[in-house]
């Protein structure tokens, strides 16, 4: 079937790409030998090697000719028109003139994006009972301050001083440094990969350090110009809550905040048992500097977060064993900084070797991977990518993005990040609230604390009515000896400590390193956070099952799995009779009794017309009612892919269908109940 076709110049390609990949090492290594001779003055020696470094480099553009000339083609133009007309994505308020980053999912969309939630909650929520909540989008000013986000939210932007157009400046550096090195084919794989290293590393730089980039490669303002120094820009829609106007408000940018504040609720809910996790479905806005790539990157999108709340001594995972062995493609950040290459690692080894920080960070990244698999994504072109330390927050320990590969490349779908405590801890901090789970100990353990004696008075001359806050901050970090260690050593080394924000001196407390016998141990959740931008999976998914009929480029097909299918079987009449309506009726009204959505089309148009309609809509079936229908009860159905018809008795066609849709029977296996019927396929 479809499958198979897809996959086999799929794999001829990476084995071309193998080839390219080695040849490239060669030309290096290569170089480096030509460069040394020169320095040795070795004469004829030089010629020679010259000549073999140019044999090289011509091979080398041969194969990455032929490689780019093999890529499956996608058919840019016939996607997106396929894509408006037959309304999956429309742009938002048209006939005003739409707006960027705006977009209006159509019916088929609207179907399929409810199958890949549908799944979603199954794969995630339903199986691992996890805590699903609704919260707000609007959120007031106080919680989005304390998250960070009031002041830290930001994208690089820069203007064009003629016209005050506005501009993300690290897309503008990787896109000048994407146009050096298409418009320099003959580039040396260093070079090339010098400019590749500054370009991972984009949205990492600081804005003097983007300015500086920016006039290095040369990058221009549209006037001609150079363009404005960058400064940072929030990304967050700003309005007023209630009708006074003065409490501010925005709308959220991500749907975890309304998690974390709901921690000790969901906490006691699940009778304090620890790990658990919570899990959001909903919209996040972000006003975009300069949305492009479609779907990819709008201004309203919806998000599906989950927050796995865990001990930070023990990140490991309940069912990891259940995935340990799954293979996922890592592309690690020394890989990124070095071979360039991914690697295909099992979770389980990931976990061993230190590649990936822990045992549940590595257990959602492998059921992202089964998620996507499950939607109908084409595994060849899904990677993790891990942040570079530079791009990671400064609390996080480690992050990975789930990238889709498609027309606009590599794009991040899907972050994977050990937030450690930080979400917990300034929400607990702002609100007094203690955000802290509690382990039972037994037998009791003996722990390392420190015991503190405070000085009130000093304490009070600094800090006034604060003190109490400076003082249960003390005594909260003295339960822990390692959590207090590097405050006494502060206070030891330089006489003063930051704690929570105020400077305290040597004189406001003394303490002694001591044990306790305990038996329960408080303390603050970290959060292990996997947030799927459902927008960009299904615009990649899209991508991934869009293909033309090789006997006829005309003939479009989206190839949803029948799981995620908008629709899951078309019903046809082969004629106008009154008779032959009435069973396709009957048909349909099964079909949808057992929730089977289903796409009737008794038009006059050909059948092959009629088949190649609903191929573009992606129905996995289609049911034709003919001649032979009334005389023996028997119709033919197609599978859309492989367009083969069985002939098999009406009443059977419901239940065959609903047992495909619920994985208890193929395609292949129905076609060896019932005879094949020989028919032409054209439109
Ligand atoms: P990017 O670097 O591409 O802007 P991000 O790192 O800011 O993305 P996150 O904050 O990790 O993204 O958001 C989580 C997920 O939300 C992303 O993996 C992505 O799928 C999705 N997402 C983020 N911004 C947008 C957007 N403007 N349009 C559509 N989806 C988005
Ligand atoms: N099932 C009839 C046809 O495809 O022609």
């Amino acid at each position: 079937m479809a499958e198979e076709t897809k996959d086999g110049p799929l794999e001829d390609m990476s084995a071309l790409q193998d080839q390219l990949d080695e040849l490239n090492a060669q030309i290096t290594k290569q170089g480096s030998h030509v460069r040394q001779l020169k320095k040795d003055g070795a004469g004829d020696a030089i010629t020679e090697a010259v000549a073999k470094l140019q044999e090289l480099k011509v091979k080398s553009a041969e194969l990455s000719e032929k490689l780019e000339s093999d890529a499956p083609k996608f058919n840019r133009k016939s996607f997106d028109d396929l894509v408006l007309r037959k309304m999956f994505v429309v742009p938002s308020f048209e006939i005003h003139g739409g707006v960027k980053g705006l977009y209006d999912l159509g019916p088929p969309a609207c179907a399929l994006k409810a199958a890949m939630i549908d799944l979603w909650r199954k794969h995630f929520v339903l199986a691992e009972n996890m805590l699903e909540m609704e919260c707000t989008c609007l959120t007031p000013h106080a919680v989005l301050k304390t998250s960070g986000h009031v002041d830290r939210f930001t994208d690089l932007m820069v203007k064009d001083p003629e016209s005050d157009e506005c501009f993300r400046a690290d897309k503008l550096l990787e896109d000048a440094i994407d146009n050096l090195i298409e418009e320099n084919p003959t580039m040396s794989t260093e070079e090339k990969d010098k400019h590749l290293k500054v370009q991972i590393q984009a949205d990492a730089f600081s804005p003097e350090e983007l300015d500086k980039l920016l006039l290095e490669y040369n990058c221009k303002a549209p006037s001609g110009q150079n363009y404005s120094p960058s400064y940072p820009f929030n990304l967050m829609f700003k309005t007023s809550i209630g009708p006074e106007g003065t409490a501010v408000g925005y709308l959220r940018p991500e749907t975890a905040q309304g998690l974390f504040v709901n921690f000790r609720r969901l906490l006691d809910l699940n009778a304090n048992k620890m790990p658990f996790a919570a899990a959001q479905i909903g919209l996040g806005f972000r006003n975009e500097i300069a949305p492009r790539s479609g779907l990819l990157r709008v201004r309203e999108f919806c998000m599906g977060e989950i927050e796995h709340f865990v001990n930070p001594k023990d990140k490991s995972h309940p069912n990891f064993s259940s995935i340990a062995d799954k293979g996922l493609v890592l592309f690690g950040r020394d890989d990124q900084l070095g071979s360039g290459k991914t690697k295909l690692v099992s979770a389980g080894e990931a976990v061993k070797t230190g590649l990936i920080n822990n045992e549940t960070l590595a257990y959602f990244m492998a059921r992202t991977q089964l998620y996507m698999e499950k939607i109908g994504m084409d595994p060849k072109r899904l990677r993790f990518r891990q942040h570079l330390k530079t791009e990671m927050a400064h609390y996080a320990a480690d992050c990975w993005d789930l990238e889709i590969q498609s027309s606009y490349g590599w794009v991040e779908c899907v972050g994977h990040a050990d937030r450690a405590c930080y979400d917990l801890d300034v929400h607990g901090k702002a609100t007094k609230t203690p955000m802290v789970a509690t382990t039972r100990v037994d037998p009791p353990q003996e722990i390392e604390i420190a015991k503190l004696t405070l000085d009130r008075k000093a304490l009070g001359k600094t800090f006034k009515k604060e003190q109490r806050v400076v003082s249960s901050a003390l005594e909260a970090l003295a339960e822990d000896w390692s959590t207090f260690e590097p405050i006494a050593t502060a206070l030891e080394k330089e006489g003063k400590a930051m704690v929570d924000g105020f400077e305290v001196t040597k004189d406001m407390v003394t303490w002694a390193k001591t044990s306790k016998r305990v038996h329960e141990i408080k303390f603050t959740p970290s959060v292990i956070e996997p947030s799927f931008g459902m927008g960009r999976i299904l615009y990649s998914l899209l991508e991934h099952s869009f293909y033309q009929r090789e006997a006829d480029e005309q003939r479009c097909v989206m190839r949803f799995t029948p799981q995620v299918a908008p629709s899951k079987c078309a019903v046809l009449p082969i004629s106008s009779s009154a008779e032959t309506n009435a069973v396709v009726d009957q048909i349909a009204a099964e079909l949808m009794e057992s929730d089977l959505s289903t796409r009737v089309d008794k038009s006059s148009a050909a059948l092959g017309r009629r088949y190649a309609r609903s191929d573009e809509l992606g129905v996995p079936f289609a049911v034709t009612v003919d001649f032979q229908t009334l005389a023996d009860e028997t119709v033919t159905l197609r599978e859309r892919d492989s367009t083969r018809q069985v002939r098999l008795p009406k009443a059977e066609v419901t239940p065959s269908i609903f047992a495909i849709i619920h994985n208890r029977l193929t395609w292949e296996k129905l076609t060896a109940r019932y005879p094949m019927v020989t028919v032409e396929d054209g439109a």
